[in-house]
C-alpha cells in the first residue's frame, strides 16, 4: 500500500534549485514559516544531523514525534520512522525528504507474507521489531526497538510462544539474552549483515585497547567479539561513559560524528565490511535523504506520509504497547 504522497507534477525539483542558493538560510527560513521540527536518526549524513532539531535513536524519535507541538514533522530518516510518526501524530504533517528512503528489514517482510506466519502460529505473540511497514504494525501485538525490546520481552506472559520479526539477529540475540525461544523471521539488515568477522579480530590486533561497541542487528560472528551491544542511543552513551578512549564502532558509521562531538578526545576506529572497507556499512536507504531534499520537502510540503485512518489505528496500538511497557517493568505480566 502506498503510504507516501509525492510532490505535485509542476513542483521545484533538484534540477530546478538556484545554486546559489544558502540552503541553510532556506530550510531555517521555511522550518520558522511553517512551524517545523527537524528530526534526524544518527544514520543520516553529519550535516544533517547538525541542522536536525533532534537528533536520536528510532525509540527517542517516536517518542519526540509523540510529544511535538509543531506543525509539521520533518523526518530525516527512513520510512517506517516516518510512518511511526504520522502513526502517533495524525494531526501533524509528517514529511520525508525522499519517498524512496526504505529499509531492507522492511523489504524483507511483506504484510501478506507476514500475515500467513501468524496463521500458521496461531498461539504465537507477535512481538515485531519498529523497522516494518505500518502494514506488518497492524498485524503484531507489540512493537520493539532494540532499546526496549528486553524489557517488554520480560513482561509477556511466560506462557505464550514468541514470534519475532523481521530481524533474524536481532532476534537471536534476544532469544539467548532473554533465555526465551522465539520463532524468527528471516529477515536481516543489509548494512548490518556485512561486516566481516575476520577484519574485525584482525581490527581488535591492531587496536588491543580498543572495545568494540556493536548493535544488535549484527550477526553472531560480529557480537560475540562485541565488549557492548545496544541501540544507537546505548551505543553513544557506551563510549561517552566508559574510561576507554578507542572504540571499535560496529554500526552504520555516521554515528561516529555523534560521538566526535560528544567525546571529542576519543578515537573510534568503523568496523569494515568483507571487501576491508568502511564504505558497505554506510545505510544506501539514509543517504538518500540530502541538504536538497529537505528544503524542497519543506516547500513543496512534500513527500508526506498519509495512512488510512484504519490502518493508523490498527498500528497505533501495538505502538502505544510498546510506548508504555517502555516506560516501567510491570510486576505481573501484560495480559494480550
Ligand atoms: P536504533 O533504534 O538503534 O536507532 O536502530 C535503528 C536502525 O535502523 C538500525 O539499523
Ligand atoms: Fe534498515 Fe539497516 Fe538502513 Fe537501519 S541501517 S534503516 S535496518 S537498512
Amino acid at each position: 500500500m502506498e503510504t507516501v504522497v509525492l510532490p505535485d507534477p509542476g513542483a521545484l525539483d533538484e534540477t530546478g534549485i538556484d545554486p546559489s542558493l544558502d540552503l541553510h538560510a532556506e530550510i531555517d527560513r521555511l522550518r520558522r514559516e511553517r512551524n517545523a521540527v527537524i528530526l534526524a536518526h544518527y544514520y543520516q549524513d553529519g550535516e544533517i544531523q547538525d541542522l536536525a532539531d533532534f537528533v536520536g535513536d528510532s525509540l527517542d524519535l517516536s517518542r519526540k514525534a509523540a510529544a511535538t507541538d509543531a506543525d509539521v514533522i520533518l523526518f530525516c530518516g527512513v520510512r517506517f520512522m516516518a510512518e511511526v510518526a504520522k502513526i502517533v501524530s495524525p494531526q501533524k504533517t509528517v514529511l520525508l525528504p525522499d519517498a524512496e528512503a526504505g529499509c531492507s528489514l522492511e523489504d524483507s517482510c511483506q504484510p501478506e507474507d507476514f500475515r500467513r506466519f501468524r496463521l500458521e502460529n496461531p498461539d504465537h505473540l507477535a512481538v515485531t521489531y519498529i523497522n516494518c511497514s505500518a502494514e506488518v504494525k497492524a498485524l503484531s501485538d507489540v512493537i520493539v526497538t532494540s532499546s526496549n525490546a528486553e524489557t517488554i520481552l520480560a513482561q509477556l506472559p511466560a506462557d505464550r510462544p514468541v514470534l519475532f520479526a523481521p530481524d533474524r539477529h536481532l532476534g537471536r540475540y534476544l532469544a539467548e539474552k532473554s533465555g526465551r525461544p522465539m520463532t524468527l523471521w528471516p529477515g536481516s539488515c543489509i548494512v548490518h549483515e556485512q561486516f566481516s568477522e575476520r577484519e574485525l579480530v584482525s581490527l581488535k590486533g591492531r587496536h588491543p585497547l580498543a572495545l568494540v561497541a556493536a548493535h544488535p542487528e549484527c550477526p553472531d560472528g560480529i557480537l560475540r567479539h562485541a565488549d557492548h551491544v545496544g541501540s544507537t542511543r546505548s551505543l553513544l552513551d557506551f563510549v561517552i561513559s566508559s574510561e576507554h578512549q578507542q572504540f571499535i564502532i560496529a554500526t552504520e558509521p555516521h554515528i561516529i560524528h555523534q560521538m566526535q562531538k560528544a567525546a571529542p578526545g576519543k578515537t573510534f576506529i568503523p568496523a569494515v565490511g568483507m571487501d576491508g572497507s568502511c564504505d558497505c556499512a554506510r545505510c544506501p536507504f539514509m543517504a538518500r535523504n540530502t541538504l536538497e531534499k529537505i528544503y524542497l520537502s519543506l516547500l513543496n510540503n512534500a513527500p508526506r506520509i498519509e495512512l488510512p485512518e484504519d490502518l493508523r489505528q490498527a498500528a497505533l496500538k501495538p505502538l502505544q504497547r510498546m510506548l508504555d511497557m517502555s516506560v516501567s517493568v510491570n510486576v505481573q505480566p501484560v495480559a494480550f
